[in-house]
């Protein structure tokens, strides 16, 4: 049964590469694409967003989404200061995002319908479940649920959401990017009601992408191959100069493989049921807590800890030889 889909993007460099995933896999249908502010500002996530519809020449509509968090931004002490001084190789900028992914500009405009509204009408009016998977900062989903608490009670079989992490961080020592850009919309939507799985770094740093993959996809001769060679291994450049893995010269593809796991669940390992609160203040701001006593919390999602590279790879294979 192919799943009905929703991606909720901060179109850089991997959700770019899980754009193309759930575009191009017959284990899912792609009913639309929200952008939202995060990796980079609204406008650009927006475009990036657009130009992979139209490289893939794809029939999909884009709702634009929200420019900022929800309340992150009022507080001066938790702007996020970009601390990480340019780093050259080769005289060449390394970047995990580019602002505007390297294809052509879009000539297509997002729908008229913001983000959040285009959840509430879309839900209200669908006759079969779709499957929201995020792998932006959670705002959108925060915004709909601030208008309407009720809103991913129906309709909804499954919110995934590519972010957090217990064992690994990535935006401050305590924190996830995608969670802390906006602690406030990710706690609301882990008290929404939905079933909800987390794809966190904990995953996303097992199941990496490795430079001989990338000449995998390559010999796939397609575009979505030869583009996603080179969004993985720009993402490989940056991974060794910043944070390395535990297979040298690879990469972690965080969003791709949150799409992955609707295709084949089995992409993921060791997911636990969980009880995951998210930290709102001070040196925990964007924590996903999970409770780790024996007499937890209502549990409220569930959380993978582990990830397959390898059924990872044949996944993505089998969207990119497509086109
Ligand atoms: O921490 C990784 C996440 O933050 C990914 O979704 C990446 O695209 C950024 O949004
Ligand atoms: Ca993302």
């Amino acid at each position: 049964m192919v799943k009905k889909v929703i991606l909720d993007v901060d179109t850089g460099s991997d959700d770019a590469v899980a754009l193309m995933t759930a575009v191009l896999h017959e284990g899912v249908e792609l009913v639309a694409a929200c952008s939202v502010a995060g990796n980079k500002d609204i406008e650009k996530t927006t475009e990036n967003t657009l130009r992979v519809m139209e490289a893939l020449n794809a029939d999909v509509p884009v709702y634009r989404g929200c420019a900022e968090p929800m309340v992150k931004f009022l507080c001066q002490n938790r702007i996020p200061l970009p601390e990480y001084k340019p780093i050259m190789v080769d005289g060449k900028l390394l970047e995990m995002h580019s602002d505007y992914l390297d294809i052509p500009a879009s000539t297509r405009k997002p729908e008229a319908l913001s983000a959040p509204m285009f959840y509430l009408d879309y839900l209200r009016n669908a006759t079969e479940p779709v499957t929201i998977i995020a792998v932006g900062p959670l705002t959108n989903l925060a915004v709909a649920l601030t208008m309407d608490p009720d809103v991913f009670k129906h309709n909804v079989e499954e919110i995934v959401i590519m972010g957090g992490g217990v064992t690994i961080t990535n935006a401050s020592p305590s924190a996830e990017f995608n969670i802390w850009y906006d602690p406030e919309a990710a706690e609301k939507v882990v008290q929404c009601g939905a079933k909800i799985t987390f794809v966190p770094l904990d995953a996303t740093h097992r199941a990496v992408i490795t430079k001989d993959d990338c000449v995998t996809f390559r010999e796939l001769g397609t575009f979505a191959g030869d583009f996603a060679a080179d969004l993985c291994e720009q993402r490989i450049a940056m991974h060794s100069a910043t944070q390395p893995l535990y297979i040298p010269d690879s990469a972690a593809v965080h969003d791709a493989l949150a799409v992955s796991y609707v295709i084949d669940p089995s992409v993921l390992k060791d997911v636990r049921h969980v009880c995951l609160h998210v930290g709102l203040g001070d040196f925990g701001e964007g924590q996903t807590i999970v409770d780790p006593r024996y007499f937890t919390g209502e549990k409220n999602c569930w959380f993978a800890f582990d990830g397959d590279r390898f059924r990872f790879v044949e996944i993505l294979c089998e969207a990119f030889r497509k086109k």
